[in-house]
């Protein structure tokens, strides 16, 4: 696992620097998107980039990390509708190529045995871009979840709803019970993860991933398995982290040219 301690804006370029060297190596590229503010400023310079360079998506596809369950098809904080605003309208996506869990179905666990395989049919995901939760989620792998998880329904915890009641007018009433989410071997399953965090909440999340017990009771622990895992923060979040002066000096005397 590489830690890179660093300011948010230099955090998002080199997310978009390493999004930028996949598409345009591979421009059929699986990316693999996450929602809340972790990733917004990644997201403004791909869109950046995409109009000011040419950085095309035209022939990538990506898939979302996770969906409420039961928020109308037109409701704003509906992932599906936060990720077109964020990311996908200001890019040029080919129409479909966009695709999350369906937290609308009927049938819920069809849904996600379907988009497991929408996944693995696009050949699985390149590069997938992560935040974390305060309590150590991944997606909306909350603690006690299986490492080994699949795509499926979870409840959203008490924390995560506070958490994300911000979206919600301030009303926790207001957000989910429910959701559908890539499990955490769905997450393991992509060949590359950019997590990022950034501010003091996040600080012991951020310590117990890169140096806690892997554990259920921090679902981001499983990334220590991955062989290609890279984690982004500021130094709010990386204020717990035991190692955090190797971590600087690795990153300091890397090779200009070597990428994440
Ligand atoms: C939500 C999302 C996660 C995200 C987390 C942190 O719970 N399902 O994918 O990583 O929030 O959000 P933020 O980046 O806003 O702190």
């Amino acid at each position: 696992m590489e830690v890179v301690i660093a300011p948010a804006e230099e955090l998002a370029r080199l997310a978009a620097d390493a999004v930028e060297q996949l598409v345009r190596a591979k421009p059929d590229a699986v990316l693999g998107l996450a929602t809340g503010s972790s990733p917004l400023k990644v997201y403004d310079e791909l869109a950046r980039r995409h109009t000011e360079e040419g950085l095309s998506f035209g022939r990538a596809r990506a898939f979302m990390l996770d969906e409420y369950v039961g928020l109308p098809a037109d409701h704003p904080e509906r992932y599906r509708n936060v990720i077109e605003t964020e990311i996908a309208s200001r890019v040029d996506f080919a129409p479909g190529a966009v695709q999350g869990p369906d937290g609308l179905a009927d049938d819920l666990p069809a849904a996600c045995a379907a988009y497991e395989d929408a996944i693995a049919q696009a050949g699985g995901v390149d590069l997938q871009i992560l935040g974390i939760g305060t309590d150590g989620h991944i997606a909306f792998n909350e603690p006690g979840s299986s490492l080994a998880s699949r795509t499926r329904i979870k409840t959203l915890t008490q924390q995560t709803r506070e958490d994300n009641a911000r979206f919600f007018d301030d009303d926790i009433d207001k957000v989910p019970h429910h959701c559908l989410t890539q499990g955490l071997a769905t997450i393991m399953s992509a060949r590359h993860l950019v997590l990022l965090a950034t501010g003091r909440g996040k600080a012991e999340a951020v310590h117990q991933l890169a140096e806690g017990a892997v554990s259920a009771l921090w679902p981001a622990t499983i990334m220590q398995m991955h062989p290609h895992a890279t984690v982004l923060v500021d130094d709010a979040a990386a204020s717990r982290l035991q190692l955090a002066g190797y971590y600087r000096q690795t990153f300091a005397s890397k090779p200009g040219w070597q990428g994440l």
